[in-house]
């Protein structure tokens, strides 16, 4: 049987304040199961990455909630937030690349360094998940040398090193030829299937999306579409999540106002990701016992 590993709410995320307000989601019900491989599709703008930073819990929702594992996620306190990042998930975005001037081995381990890994076993785990992506022979160059799919397969190779329940992928194949995308993209699906990781990849690559076992549309902050059994397009989390936390307070929520076509905020949520957020390392015991 299926076992949920993650959840949202009536997720809900308010950019910027008054007439620069934009709200990027708008009362997103999901509940992704372990060993699943998701699909998060749309246009540009409508909320994908915005989605995946939440369920990654790389920033918070303005509304809704977000259960891992059952257990809500709202109030854990950032030094166990930060160990579930570093523990339980890998991430490949291709935003948050590495240390140029650093060697791909170093790169490759800073994750376990930081996780208080000792030396030998930091160097044995990394030059293993160095070998799963192919790159092993590459492990003393600088990182910088590299070409494009080979940084991104290092970046794979950094995301598995913790042995991760889930990896988060942004635009995995994005800006590689079609040859090395495929690689990247089996690789990843190896990984679901040898090591049960649930992937969740937002792309725009439509081969890719098929490979996934279940595809997540979203339009201007909504899912319009699952591919899971029991989906039903509910434009409006409000009342599930008002079930939920006993909120009240419904009057703040003007959706007609928000106009995404005319917005033309900063994308820099993209920005904010960086080796402090993901790799930080606190001793915490989160998540299901295996
Ligand atoms: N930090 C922010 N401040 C203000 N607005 C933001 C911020 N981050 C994202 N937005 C806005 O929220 C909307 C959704 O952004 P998001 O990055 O989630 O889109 P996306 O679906 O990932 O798009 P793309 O396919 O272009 O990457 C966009 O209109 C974007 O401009
Ligand atoms: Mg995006």
């Amino acid at each position: 049987m299926s076992k949920t590993l993650i959840s949202t709410r009536g997720l809900r995320k308010t950019y910027g304040k008054r007439d620069g307000k934009f709200e990027a989601l708008r009362g997103i019900t999901i509940d992704i199961q372990k060993g699943e491989t998701v699909a998060i599709i749309g246009k540009s703008g409508s909320g994908k990455s915005t989605l995946m930073h939440l369920l990654a819990l790389l920033d918070k929702p303005t509304r809704g909630e977000i259960t891992l594992n059952n257990k809500p996620t709202a109030k854990l306190k950032a030094r166990r937030l930060n160990n579930i990042r570093n523990k339980e998930f890998g991430f490949v975005f291709q935003s948050f690349f590495m240390n140029s001037n650093d060697t791909v081995l170093n790169n490759v381990i800073l994750p376990l360094k930081i996780a208080g890994v000792g030396y030998r076993e930091r160097r044995r785990r990394a030059i293993s998940a160095l070998k799963v992506v192919d790159l092993d022979d590459k492990r003393n160059n600088k990182a910088n040398d590299l070409s494009g799919g080979q940084k991104q397969r290092v970046c794979i190779a950094r995301a598995i090193v913790n042995d991760p329940k889930v990896i988060f992928a942004d635009e995995p194949t994005g800006n590689l030829d079609s040859a090395t995308g495929e690689k990247i993209m089996n690789l990843l699906f190896r990984l679901n299937k040898e090591k049960g990781i649930t992937l969740i990849i937002v792309t725009h690559d439509q081969d890719l999306a098929n490979k996934c076992s279940r595809q997540i549309r979203i339009k201007d902050g909504r899912v319009t579409e699952d591919s899971s059994a029991d989906f039903e397009p509910d434009d409006d989390g409000d009342e599930e999540i008002r079930e939920i936390v006993g909120d009240d307070d419904s009057d703040d929520w003007d959706d007609e106002d928000a106009t995404p076509e005319n917005f033309e905020g900063d994308n820099n949520i993209d920005g904010m990701l960086d080796h402090k957020h993901v790799t930080r390392h606190i001793n915490i015991d989160e998540g299901e016992d295996e």
